[in-house]
């Protein structure tokens, strides 16, 4: 019979993959003090939520997922349970006064207390804030515990400083700071070794990464000519902080994925302005061509809030018709959600739920419009796919991504998962490709 000591912690990630690279980081300080991963919070002695802000929706998915686990701790008194993350720093009073069994609460920038909270705690613990934001945290020379598979996230940088009028990030992720390069490289190196073989490089503004050693496109090309480094991707971007360097860069590196998520928000001039998106709807179409011409057939995909207050119907066409001109790839769509504290939620002509339901349905159909044209474009033509995992669908079949993020299904030959091959695509349906290796090796039985 197997028994162990050995505690368990469980920890349940919401939000952007900043939520994910955090997760990873408080999962090494967890293993670290000698706890192990759980996939059963019921089994678990400590267990983490790490939170978004970002819409209304993802907040309340937290407070229910909070409410199941108020029988547990009725259950064991020592159980501990603990909210991380954008919730944390922006509901830290409401989470106290309505659910008195949470017993931490931790910000972004304060993870590295955990080790000294777990040592510290007694049966008889108070709760335990802390949501400090800091000018500096960058959890340097920390290296997260991750998963298995081929692809690694690396935060470069924290924060935002652009305070779109919509948007709660500046608020709980605190002010812009870059991680130095040196160190981000070490991590890729380590990343390497581990056998991972795409990286993401990741940030609210990737690209207002800045450091004295460099900014964004120094960056990506120190990490661009790390041996072993198949594939390196970065999300996301902000329009305004696009330059010809770092398109030079992009260009010049083969590794380097023809991708770019670069979120719209609008196509109105005036929703724009009152977003504080510091372009105009025209900028971004001039952003989007000289993109295509650095990178011919690069892949455009976006973010897209729809029923921003004041949006008219007409304002909101026109976002139609930039998504049209602009032919995304692929798009994150969202209904505007007025989020406390920000200067929109102040805004006095908030659109109606249904209005706004209407509209992002319409937006939907015009893009998934978009994505099986650029998909179908697509067809007959052989591409680079980085082999990720077996098919959802079949056991016979290997999914993949294109450079440009999109699925492909193709049937299982002789390589494996962190391959780089090539795959000649022969449909299209949905949002999703299907094509085969074009040096598939086929195994024959020898008799
Ligand atoms: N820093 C990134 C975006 C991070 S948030 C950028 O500027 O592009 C991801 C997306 O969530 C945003 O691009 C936006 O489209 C959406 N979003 C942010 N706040 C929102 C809100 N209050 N309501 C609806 N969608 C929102
Ligand atoms: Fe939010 Fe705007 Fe910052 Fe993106 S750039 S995180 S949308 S404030
Ligand atoms: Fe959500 Fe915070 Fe990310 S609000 S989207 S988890 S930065």
């Amino acid at each position: 019979m197997t028994h162990t000591n050995e505690k368990i912690y469980y920890i349940e990630t919401y939000g952007c993959q900043m939520n994910v690279y955090d997760s990873e980081l408080v999962s090494k300080m967890m293993e670290e003090c000698g706890y192990k991963k759980g996939d059963d919070y019921r089994k678990a002695d400590a267990i983490f939520l790490n939170t978004c802000s970002i819409r209304e929706k993802a907040e309340e998915t937290v407070h229910n997922r909070l409410e199941n686990f108020q029988y547990l701790k009725k259950k064991n008194p020592s159980l501990l349970i603990g909210v991380l993350g954008c919730m944390a720093q922006n509901l830290k009073d409401d989470i106290l006064d309505s659910k008195p069994y949470v017993d931490i609460i931790l910000g972004p920038d304060s993870y590295r207390s955990i080790p000294k909270l777990l040592k510290d705690r007694t049966n008889k613990m108070n709760h335990l804030v802390d949501t400090k934001l800091s000018k500096y945290e960058i959890y340097d020379e920390l290296f997260p515990s991750r998963n298995e598979g081929v692809n690694s996230w690396v935060s470069i940088m924290r924060g935002c400083d652009k305070f779109c009028t919509f948007c709660i990030v500046p608020f709980t992720r605190g002010r812009e700071r870059s991680r130095p390069i040196d160190s981000i490289v070490n991590e890729i190196k380590h990343g390497v070794e581990e056998g991972f073989v795409e990286f993401t490089l990741l940030g609210q503004n990737v690209n207002s990464y800045n450091t004295p050693d460099g900014k964004f496109p120094e960056l990506l090309d120190r990490v661009a000519s790390i041996e072993g480094v198949k594939r390196l991707r970065f999300s996301s971007p902000h329009p305004q902080d696009v330059d010809d360097h770092m398109l030079e860069v992009m260009s010049s590196y083969d590794n380097i994925c023809n991708h770019v998520h670069l979120p719209l928000q609008s196509g109105n001039d005036r929703i724009l302005k009152r977003m504080n998106r510091s372009y105009t709807s025209n900028e971004f179409l001039i952003l989007a061509d000289k993109i295509k011409q650095y990178m011919p057939g690069c892949s455009i995909t976006t973010d897209v809030i729809v029923g921003f207050p004041g949006e008219t119907e007409e304002e909101f066409e026109d976002t139609l018709n930039v998504a049209k001109k602009v032919g995304f790839n692929f798009a994150f769509m969202f209904k505007y959600s007025s989020r406390p504290g920000t200067k929109a939620s102040g805004y006095t002509d908030q659109i109606p739920e249904e209005i706004k339901q209407k509209r992002l349905e319409r937006l939907i159909d015009v893009q998934l419009d978009n994505t099986l044209k650029q998909n179908k474009a697509l067809v007959g033509k052989t591409i680079k796919v980085l082999v990720e995992k077996e098919s959802k669908k079949s056991k016979e079949q290997w999914a993949g991504r294109t450079e440009g993020n999109m699925w492909v299904v193709f049937d299982k030959g002789s390589e494996s998962v962190g391959d780089l091959i090539d795959v000649k695509i022969e449909d299209a349906r949905g949002v999703t490709l299907f094509g085969i290796n074009v040096n598939r090796e086929y195994k024959y039985e020898v008799a």
